[in-house]
Order: C-alpha cells, then sequence, then structure tokens
C-alpha cells in the first residue's frame, strides 16, 4: 500500500469525533495528523487518545507541509470558507454536508476546488453504506426496469431537539433531508430533479411554529425522467435512528435500511423484537469508514471521488427548492 493519507481534521464536535476514531482506527489508508477546533479543549479530547496532534488554529493546519488532506466537520456555517481555505492551500477535502449554505456558497467551493485541482468529496454517506450501495449498482444495471418511484426517509431518534428555538430554520431541508436528496438523486442515474412540493410542520414542538420551526416534511420531487420521489423527515422517532430507502421500477423493487442493529432477535412472551440503533454513528459507522476511505483512495490514485461538489450542489438545490415551495406553498423548480 502506498503511504497513508496525512490528514488535519477540522471541528472536533459530535461526528468529528466519530470521524477522527474512523480514520485512526478504521481506514488504513488514513493517517490522523493534527485536530483543530477553537473551542478550548475540543481537539485535545480527541487528538489525544488517537495519538494525533492537537492544533489551535485552522491556518496552522493548512501551512502545515506534512498535512496532504483536510477532512471537515465544523459547523456548517463554516464549510464554504473552510474548503476556499483549504483548497487554495493545496490540501484535498473531505466536507460534511451540506459544503455550503446556499448555491452561491457551494458553487464557490467547487471552483476552488477544482482550481486547485484537488479532490473534494462531500459527506453523503449513506451512499457507502452496503445495503444502498448493492441496490444502486442493481439500479444501474438495469435489473428493476425503468424508475418509476423512489423513497427516502431520515428520522432522528428520541424525543426532538432539546432547545428547538435554536435549530436555525430550514434546517430539515438544508442539513437533514439533504441526505434523502443526494440518495433520490444517485438511485435515479441519468436523471435530474425537475421540482418539488414540499409540506413540513412543528409537530414535535408545536410552541415554535409561529417562529418557523420546522421538524417534520414530506416532499414530493418530479425527475426529468418522469419518476416521482418523496422525501420524509422527522426528528423524533421514539424507537431509534431510522435510514430508509426503497426503489420501484418496471421489473422489481429494492429496499434499503432495516434499522437493526444486528440480525439477533429477542423472541420472548412479548413477541420478537430487534435492537435499533440510537445513533447515526451506531447505525452507520461502516458508511462513514466507506467514504472517509474513497476519500483516501482518491487522494493517492489521484482521481475525482465518487461524490463530488456537483453531487452537493444538485442535493442542496432541491433543499432551496422545498424553501421556495414550502414559502410559497407551490411547486418549485429545482436550479441546475
Ligand atoms: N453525515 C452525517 O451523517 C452527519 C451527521 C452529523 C453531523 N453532520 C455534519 O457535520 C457537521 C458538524 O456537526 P456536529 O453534529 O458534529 O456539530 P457539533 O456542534 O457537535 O460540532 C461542530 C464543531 O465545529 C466547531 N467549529 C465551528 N466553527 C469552526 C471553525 N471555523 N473551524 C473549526 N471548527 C469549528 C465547533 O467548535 C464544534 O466543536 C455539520 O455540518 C453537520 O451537518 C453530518
Amino acid at each position: 500500500m502506498s503511504q497513508p493519507v496525512r490528514i488535519g481534521l477540522i471541528g472536533a464536535g459530535r461526528i468529528g469525533a466519530s470521524h477522527a476514531a474512523v480514520l485512526a482506527r478504521r481506514v488504513p489508508e488514513a493517517h490522523l495528523t493534527a485536530v483543530v477546533d477553537p473551542r478550548p479543549g475540543a481537539a485535545d479530547l480527541i487528538a489525544g487518545p488517537l495519538g494525533a496532534r492537537a492544533l489551535s488554529s485552522v491556518g496552522d493546519v493548512l501551512a502545515d507541509p506534512a498535512i496532504d488532506a483536510v477532512v471537515i466537520s465544523a459547523a456548517s456555517v463554516a464549510h464554504r470558507d473552510l474548503i476556499v481555505a483549504a483548497a487554495t492551500a493545496g490540501k484535498h477535502v473531505f466536507c460534511e454536508k451540506p459544503a455550503g449554505m446556499s448555491l452561491a456558497e457551494i458553487d464557490e467551493a467547487r471552483t476552488a476546488a477544482a482550481a486547485a485541482g484537488v479532490v473534494f468529496q462531500v459527506g453523503f454517506n449513506r451512499r457507502f453504506a452496503a445495503d444502498f450501495a448493492a441496490a444502486h449498482d442493481l439500479i444501474a444495471g438495469g435489473r428493476i426496469g425503468e424508475v418509476q418511484l423512489i423513497r427516502s426517509l431520515t428520522r432522528d431518534p428520541g424525543t426532538g431537539p432539546a432547545d428547538p428555538g435554536a435549530v436555525p430554520q430550514w434546517t430539515i431541508f438544508t442539513q437533514t433531508l439533504i441526505h434523502d436528496f443526494d440518495t433520490l438523486n444517485w438511485l435515479n442515474p441519468g436523471a435530474h430533479a425537475v421540482d418539488v412540493l414540499a409540506t413540513a410542520d412543528a409537530l414535535i414542538a408545536p410552541d415554535h411554529r409561529d417562529r418557523g420551526h420546522l421538524d417534520t416534511a414530506v416532499v414530493v420531487i418530479r425527475y426529468s425522467n418522469g419518476a416521482i420521489a418523496t422525501a420524509e423527515a422527522s426528528f423524533a422517532a421514539a424507537y431509534g435512528y431510522d435510514v430508509r430507502g426503497e426503489v420501484f421500477g418496471s421489473n422489481g423493487m429494492v429496499t434499503m435500511g432495516e434499522g437493526a442493529t444486528t440480525s439477533m432477535r429477542l423472541h420472548d412472551l412479548a413477541g420478537r423484537a430487534a435492537f435499533t440503533a440510537r445513533s447515526d454513528t451506531d447505525l452507520l459507522v461502516d458508511s462513514y469508514t466507506g467514504e472517509l476511505t474513497e476519500f483516501c483512495r482518491a487522494v493517492t490514485e489521484k482521481r475525482p471521488a465518487a461524490v463530488t461538489g456537483d453531487d452537493a450542489y444538485a442535493a442542496f438545490a432541491i433543499a432551496q427548492a422545498c424553501i421556495d415551495s414550502v414559502t410559497t406553498g407551490a411547486r418549485a423548480a429545482v436550479t441546475r
């Protein structure tokens, strides 16, 4: 194997801690070199046990010639600036979704990466879950015929946000359903989203409805090949983290996402039960491993990554159309 890709991780929060551990323990193609976060102590907490350096400023990471690439897991509002700065410094970039907070920001990010000639991958990890990947390959190979109906859903575990007032407006589209929008685009190869009709409400925290909080949503998307897709999200699934997909075609159907942590079933007086995952980092750890492995291989093999800035743009274009649709109450066109 060639030399591992030396990585600086930017943003040591919840998903940053998971990505750091995955890079250090599950991806032989990576070497977690440094961790940076402006929050006092956050980088040390993660870097120390994993044998990486904790750095105090992003500038130190970008100026370090012993770092080949960055994994950006900072807050979404910082993504565009971090991508542009890292690419301009010649670092390959993996960035969590969304790659920016608007289509203009994402365009700026992908343009900077292209101009610098660096690998730029966006964190649509669902593509690397074994069941979703297998479904994609069958669909792309024509096994289920013409794609006609597609479904994708995300339900966050638990009872909902502790402080719904602190959730930025439109989060359900730009941060949560963005995964489903990318999944739908990817599971309908060769087609593009044309328009959307979105309905959203505050069913979990109705007291926050008047302030624009939305915690439950359903979106209908029409595609250029005639396929009709639905994406659905909730911030509070009592039974655990729930990610599923389904593609129905002229010759059959594929389904994805079981939610159970293992195939073990408990059979007792109450019936038959499966244990469900309580977090994304638990249920989808193999998909995070897969996407970070793909990033390192793309860097080493000097080729584009499997998920690009164009994919980030296409998914956000659906999120933006959802915002337009909820605002007007009408169907909204998806920008290309
Ligand atoms: N792909 C997925 O399944 C998935 C899951 C969770 C979160 N995410 C994404 O990951 C990102 C982080 O989410 P989180 O849940 O870990 O949030 P978090 O709030 O737990 O952590 C964010 C961290 O970023 C740091 N930060 C903020 N601005 C920074 C900057 N300019 N430079 C460096 N660090 C900075 C904060 O101090 C904080 O430690 C978000 O963009 C989110 O959308 C993706």
